[in-house]
């Protein structure tokens, strides 16, 4: 965690203001959300749902997600970190479509410059930020959808985390709803879902539309 007093250290996360070093965690191994494959929900979901055109992940960590989503006809599919590292990883895979990785803030808007998307998935980016940039990472994505395009969000409803100032931070479904309210309508709800060993009972599928 950086502080305050660390900050003449600072890896971009840190400038960035998101409040967790992910470089150097990344760099230290300390990466316990890294399961080496895509979210079981995220699978299942894309079988039954073919997302079309350009999708977008905030937060890939190394990418296997976006691997995932590129394994369907998307005419591309955009993995965002702020880790360097993470980024590194993730393009060091081979690679299964037309998948991308950008190094970037997607808090702060670095994600304005890759163009409107169809799709964004999220997973383990909305519980790692710090809750108050939760309404910053709302406005990010209604600015990179097109109206009409899906948010389709693995979101921790309760990750049982016994450090409550580090993130995970619980994300109910009460409280998404509440910061996505203004520019996007609830159209799917489903808990539980499938999920990686460990997590089980503990998160809930949700898909928003963008007005
Ligand atoms: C808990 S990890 C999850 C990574 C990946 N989604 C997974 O499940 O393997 C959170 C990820 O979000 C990234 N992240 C945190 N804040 C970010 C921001 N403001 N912009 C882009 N990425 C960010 C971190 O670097 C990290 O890779």
């Amino acid at each position: 965690m950086n502080t305050p007093e660390n900050s003449n250290t600072a890896s971009p996360s840190d400038r960035a203001g998101v409040g967790v070093d992910w470089e150097a965690r990344y760099r230290a191994g300390d990466t316990p959300w890294e399961k080496g494959a895509p979210h079981p929900a995220v699978v299942a979901w894309l079988r039954q749902n073919p997302l079309p055109g350009r999708v977008l992940v905030p937060g890939c960590g190394a990418g296997h997600d976006v691997r995932e989503i590129s394994r369907h006809p998307v005419s591309e599919a955009v993995g965002v970190d702020i880790a360097h590292s993470a980024i590194t990883r993730a393009r060091s895979y081979p690679a299964v479509g037309r998948e991308i990785y950008v190094l970037g803030d997607f808090l702060t808007g670095d994600a304005r410059g890759l163009g409107k998307f169809d799709a964004l998935v999220e997973h383990t980016c909305f519980c790692a930020i710090y809750p108050t940039r939760r309404a910053d990472y709302a406005r990010e994505a209604a600015e990179a959808l097109r109206s009409g395009g899906l948010l389709v969000g693995v979101f921790y409803g309760n990750p049982d985390n016994p450090e409550p100032d580090s993130p995970p931070f619980e994300s109910p479904a009460e409280v998404v709803k509440e910061f996505f309210a203004r520019d996007f309508e609830v159209i799917e709800e489903t808990a539980p879902v499938p999920t990686y060993p460990g997590r089980e009972g503990r998160e809930y599928l949700m898909v928003l539309r963008r007005r």
